[in-house]
């Protein structure tokens, strides 16, 4: 049966690769996923840099906080020998590499906003210029488990798709999105019950749950009907569709 779920990489093949690196998103285009989630926060310069935890320690060879230093300081860092020594020479992105890199192919870009433990001021503005420096409008999509930062961005700019990402069962939750004017449900794998999946394709609102990387969720999810999966697998994930 053919079905049209996406596959979005989380992280990048974060399978595969150390996350939010260059090397991994590579993997996931090559893998066949449709499109890539990353995440994005503030060097001490103000510059946006592709990275997960606020930290540096569990993904790079760094210590301390990513707000306080500067992209030159950043970007000497090793971010790849933590996941397997023969990444020792991946780097953090920068958001730009990352965009400039976007146009040679034709993914679609989930831009995560970690805008939660640290509060960084202003990343929506400073998010949003890049991408409509590159013209990237029409195929990016921005969440944040911070929804005051979603209604920042479509207050830039009302025609940048946005998406909730959220742990917790709310009760239906398009009419919530929509009510601050987002566009897609971001929601954690065990929140993707059928009522949920149902009633947003009801709604006529995406659902792309996330982390998705046993092969019986895959599965489930894909027949449930959801519009995209993000997983650490893409290659995986593209195998598992094109059975089904
Ligand atoms: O955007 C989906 C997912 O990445 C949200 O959680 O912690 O992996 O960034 P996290
Ligand atoms: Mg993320």
């Amino acid at each position: 049966m053919a079905n049209n779920t996406l596959i979005f990489a989380h992280r990048g093949s974060a399978g595969t690769h150390p996350e939010n690196t260059m090397e991994a998103f590579i993997a996931a285009f090559q893998a066949g996923a449709n499109g890539i989630e990353l995440d994005v926060q503030l060097s001490k310069d103000l510059v946006p840099i592709i990275i997960h935890d606020e930290s540096l320690e569990r993904t790079t060879n760094g210590t301390g906080l990513v707000k306080d230093f500067t992209l030159e300081e950043l970007q000497k860092l090793d971010a790849g020998s933590w996941f397997d020594p023969s990444f020792s020479t991946a780097t953090i992105p920068t958001l730009e590499e990352l965009l400039e890199w976007i146009l040679t192919t034709p993914l679609i870009l989930n831009i995560e906003l970690k805008n939660g433990l640290v509060r960084y001021e202003g990343i929506e503005k400073i998010v949003l210029e890049l991408i409509e420096k590159f013209d990237l409008l029409d195929r990016v999509i921005i969440s944040s488990f911070n929804h005051y930062s979603l209604v920042e961005v479509r207050k830039l700019n009302s025609r940048v798709e946005t998406a909730i990402l959220f742990m917790e069962g709310i009760y239906e939750p398009w009419n919530y999105a929509r009510s601050i004017g987002a566009q897609g449900l971001h929601c954690f794998l065990p929140v993707a019950v059928p009522e949920l999946i149902m009633g947003a394709s009801k709604a006529q609102m995406p659902v792309r749950p996330f982390t998705v990387n046993e092969d019986a969720h895959i599965v489930s999810l894909i027949k449930g009907g959801c519009s995209a999966i993000i997983t650490d697998w893409p290659e995986k994930a593209v195998k598992i569709r094109g059975s089904i």
